[in-house]
């Protein structure tokens, strides 16, 4: 009787240790830790879109890193959000403006090489340095082509033995002359296959559509997400892109996944996205500090949430490693669970012989 309750104690000591209860799997599509990428690169802390703040973010932990696409006026793609170039660059002390603007499509590859980026993250230095970080490239801090971003993470792969993605946004309005040159691009530097991590994205359907049938014409391996915000739409639930309304099953018919404004996720859509095998990937989470970046996207991880764009990937990273599934625990009271079944087959091996 003794050992059959020293038995039931390490049951119950079993049953109640908070390491039974941790998961032992990722909530997410493919059960695959979800994915930090770095929004524009470390574009918190240094100049967006260049080499030097790509660099940072993968130092800083990024599964992928986020180049958006511009096309300039002889027709070369470069790493920039705006379809204009004076949020982000000196452009205005060395141009005058074209047209009134200073639209990437209305400078060429040369001019636009004369450019530095500017800081422009709410945790930056103006004088564009990060404490302990020191860019590896020459003029770190320059408009890099599409092709220079991805020729820099292919070498930072092989250097450091490292697998880190790539998430080139196609920015809207469809351009079919323009995600050609991305598929290009990205078959040009190696990029050809589901290893090297290619996500490709656009608020437009049709962009997105259309990247997939030219991966399909070359042959090539990549996941592609349909941008825009979450609807209910008669009780259907879908992206609003730039080009309309589109529900995930129409998604799903050209897309892997979805990339979504955080602030329309709920766990219902994930499920729906989910139930259609589309990833559910969350943009733009901004959080100042650690506690923020746990209350921004906490909830979401629970929910199973398969990744998310951030300007700190370092806050991003911490709540990401933070969740990490426990290995499937041996639980603390096991020596006693062992004694107290070895104690039972012991007293029915002494009653047999009695
Ligand atoms: O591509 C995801 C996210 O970057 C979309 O917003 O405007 O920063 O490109 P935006
Ligand atoms: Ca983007």
């Amino acid at each position: 009787m003794k050992m059959q309750l020293a038995a039931l104690a390490a049951l119950s000591a079993f049953a109640l240790s908070p390491a039974a209860h941790a998961a032992t799997t990722w909530n997410t599509l493919t059960g695959e830790a979800p994915i930090v990428v770095a929004h524009r690169g470390a574009s918190g802390y240094l100049p967006e879109e260049t080499l030097g703040s790509y660099e940072l973010a993968i130092k800083m932990g990024a599964d992928y890193i986020e180049p958006d696409v511009q096309m300039t006026k002889d027709g070369h793609l470069v790493a920039m959000h705006d379809t204009t170039l004076n949020r982000t660059t000196n452009v205005a002390t060395l141009f005058a403006p074209r047209n009134g603007r200073y639209n990437v499509g209305d400078f060429t590859l040369a001019e636009i090489k004369q450019l530095t980026v500017k800081p422009t993250g709410a945790l930056s230095q103006p004088d564009s340095t990060y404490l302990g970080f020191t860019p590896t490239m020459p003029d770190p801090y320059k408009v890099p082509t599409l092709d220079e971003v991805l020729g820099f993470l292919k070498n930072y792969n092989t250097a450091n033995g490292t697998s880190v993605g790539i998430y080139p946004e196609a920015k809207a309005p469809f351009d079919s002359v323009k995600e050609q040159k991305i598929i290009a691009s990205l078959k040009d530097n190696g990029f050809t296959t589901a290893a090297d991590k290619v996500i490709l994205q656009s608020f437009a359907y049709q962009s997105v559509a259309n990247l997939t049938d030219l991966l399909d014409m070359n042959d090539m391996e990549a996941e592609v997400a349909q941008l825009g915000s979450v609807r209910l739409q008669n009780g259907v639930y879908g992206v609003n892109g730039s080009d309309g309304f589109w529900s995930l099953d129409q998604i799903a018919s050209v897309a892997t996944g979805v990339g979504v404004s955080y602030t329309g996720i709920t766990e219902d859509f994930i499920k729906a996205a989910h139930n259609l095998g589309l990833k559910v990937h969350a943009y733009t989470f901004r959080p100042l500090k650690e506690d923020e970046a746990f209350a921004m996207i906490q909830p979401m991880l629970d929910w199973g949430l398969d990744g998310f764009f951030t300007d700190y990937t370092d806050l991003g990273r911490t709540v990401v490693d933070a969740n990490a599934p426990a290995p499937v625990p041996l639980p603390a009271a096991a020596p006693l669970l062992l004694a107290g079944i070895g104690g039972l087959a012991l007293l029915r091996r002494r009653r047999k012989a009695a």
